[in-house]
């Protein structure tokens, strides 16, 4: 079904935009301080088997359900059926995304003011409590709210330029330039003292840490990694052209999401065990611990400045594809134009990211930065997993799906069958116990 829809226009632009989305802060500032605390290797061996486990069939469902139906959410929870009883699923993904855009923005709003202070050399010489202070009176002021409102007007700029020339667009340039820097980090950090104690503690599992809270950890890792169970790839893969191999995409996606999970521990674990640091130090380890790491290095404050920009980058690329959840929303649904889509968005997303800011000072008592990551991750996107998994495994005509997966794919049958096993089944099952566990 080709409607009218626009599209993405090359296939470097539908792998560019979808790894945009997936490689983020989930990769160089979550993955790091979750391995770290969840005992290295054996954190890493889980995550990688629940990425190619459950995480590729799950993506490949949702690239069927938003190919096929050629909308976002919730209109595609509706296809080849009349009822309006699985909105709701896609609803679930709306309340996501507009959770998620709160506080990630806020995060990415700290990149920009890092960025600044590396380019000033504000870290020269300071000891670890010094760069706690000022982590925590910066994340508690006015200063923060700046820049993450800062961040949500480029956010909206890329947007206004639409699905080819926006999006399209800043993630061709801004992906190749992601991995370049990614590549001089690890050249750098192969030099450091630390290397292969930061290598051992990454690749060389250690099965007694492998705990029922290492394994939760790691599929809710895999899954917000992956940008999964909140519509994203539904609506990215509504821009998909017919062309597009689903599998081998979702297959590409999976493997470059987890690559840069896995640079940014080859970059980061190194210098924390060079500099005699631990890398179970948790959300802080980039801000506080990082920046320190950096001044003792030879051309610290290039490698520091440079870091920052890594992480903006990456948290811009899946911040866009966040709000495009939304304003597909507001476009398909209420026939909103997307200049009044990115606008109404922006404009909410400015107060609601500011609460989560202010969380960690006036508000502190509030605390809606953590609610809001704890309801969006932990279980609206774990529900919307389940449910993508069941639409597209009991619910959508069978056609659809091998329309989509096995004869435009052109993937042997076998696979295909392999691939519905899962999604109809192991997916499903998984993830509940997941979320069960989860709340538990
Ligand atoms: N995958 C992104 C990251 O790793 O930072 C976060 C994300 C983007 C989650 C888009 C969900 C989403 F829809």
């Amino acid at each position: 079904m080709s409607t009218g829809r626009v599209q993405f226009s090359s296939k470097l632009g539908v792998i560019a935009a979808t790894v945009g989305s997936a490689v983020g802060l989930g990769n160089i500032w979550r993955f790091p301080y979750e391995a770290g605390t969840h005992g290295g290797g054996a954190f890493l061996l889980c995550y990688i088997l629940f990425v190619f486990l459950i995480g590729v069939p799950t993506i490949c469902a949702e690239f069927t359900m938003g190919r096929a139906s050629r909308v976002g959410i919730p209109g595609a929870f509706r296809q080849g059926h009349k009822s309006r009883k699985w909105d709701v699923v896609g609803y679930f993904g709306i309340l996501a995304a507009i959770l998620i855009l709160g506080f990630y923005a806020v995060v990415a709003g700290w990149t920009f003011e890092y960025i600044i202070e590396s380019v000033l050399n504000a870290f020269k010489e300071t000891t670890p409590e010094v760069r706690h202070e000022h982590f925590e009176s910066f994340i508690s002021g006015w200063r923060a709210v700046g820049w993450t409102i800062l961040f949500l007007l480029v956010n909206a700029l890329v947007l206004l330029g639409g699905v080819q020339k926006g999006i399209e667009r800043v993630s061709n340039i801004l992906m190749p330039l992601l991995f370049i820097i990614l590549i001089a980090f690890c050249i750098n950090s192969f030099f450091m003292p630390g290397f292969d104690q930061g290598i051992t503690f990454l690749f060389h599992p250690d099965f007694s840490k492998l705990t029922p809270d290492v394994i939760l950890s790691a599929l809710g890792q895999a899954f917000f990694s992956l940008s999964l169970g909140m519509g994203c790839l539904i609506t990215y893969s509504s821009y998909f052209s017919d062309r597009t191999p689903l599998v081998k995409t979702a297959f590409q996606i999976a493997f470059l999401d987890t690559l840069v999970a896995i640079l940014a521990g080859v970059i980061i674990f190194p210098a924390v065990f060079s500099f005699g640091m631990s890398p179970a130090e948790g959300p802080t380890l980039v801000f506080e611990v990082l920046p320190g790491i950096f001044n003792l290095m030879p051309g610290g404050m290039v490698w520091s400045t440079l870091f920052f920009i890594l992480l903006s980058v990456a948290s811009l690329t899946s911040l866009i594809s966040v709000s495009e959840i939304v304003v597909a929303f507001l476009s398909d649904e209420f026939k909103l134009s997307r200049i009044k889509a990115t606008m109404l968005l922006t404009a909410f997303t400015v107060v609601t990211s500011t609460l989560c800011s202010l969380s960690f000072g006036p508000l502190r008592s509030l605390n809606l930065f953590n609610i809001f990551d704890y309801v969006s991750s932990n279980i609206l996107m774990t529900l919307g997993g389940i449910g993508v998994c069941i639409f597209v495994g009991w619910k959508m005509r069978k056609c659809d799906s091998l329309e989509e997966l096995h004869n435009k794919a052109g993937i042997p049958i076998w696979l295909y069958n392999t691939i519905m096993f899962i999604i109809k089944y192991l997916a499903p099952i998984c993830i509940t116990i997941v979320f069960i566990a989860g709340l538990i």
